[in-house]
């Protein structure tokens, strides 16, 4: 029996984290869009949903798991979404896609993927317990 076929993944339900254009300044010398642009904006996604949950300052400690699975063009509007996959005691692992969907179209695909870890820091840039989530 064949291998049934793959099937097209869908853009996570709800509300993106943060959305963006990719402009001609994103670009590397080639004329493509740059991956460290688009990883700058999987950790604003990242970061902003550490910031919330953590109600204050975090810090990037680790990226893991980064995957860049498709082009990302000029034009592009570009929806990241970010999903906390688990608190700790000051951290927090939180999943991150990219989307893109082209200036002209509907059709979404998905570009990036990568796991986020966060620390919650306090002025001192020390880290902090995570508050008990109401
Ligand atoms: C973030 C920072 C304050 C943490 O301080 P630290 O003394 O290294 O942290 P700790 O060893 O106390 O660990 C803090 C938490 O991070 C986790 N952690 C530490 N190293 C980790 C790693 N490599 N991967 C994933 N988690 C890690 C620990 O398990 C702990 O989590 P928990 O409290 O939920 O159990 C410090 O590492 C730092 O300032 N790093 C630079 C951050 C930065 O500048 N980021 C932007 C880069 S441009």
């Amino acid at each position: 029996m064949d291998a049934p076929e793959p099937q097209p993944a869908t853009a996570p339900s709800g509300a993106p984290t943060i959305r963006t254009i990719a402009m001609p300044a994103d670009t590397n010398p080639a004329g493509d869009i740059f991956g460290g642009w688009l990883l700058a904006q999987m950790d604003f996604a990242a970061g902003t949903a550490a910031a919330r949950l953590a109600r204050g300052r975090c810090a990037t400690i680790a990226i893991e798991a980064m995957r860049f699975l498709k082009p990302v063009y000029v034009g592009d509007e570009v929806s990241l979404y970010a999903e906390i996959l688990h608190v700790g005691r000051t951290s927090m692992r939180i999943n991150v896609e990219a989307w893109r969907r082209s200036r002209e179209g509907e059709e979404v695909e998905q570009v990036t993927q990568g796991v986020f870890t966060f620390v919650a820091i306090d002025a001192n840039r020390k880290p902090r317990p995570i508050p008990v989530q109401s």
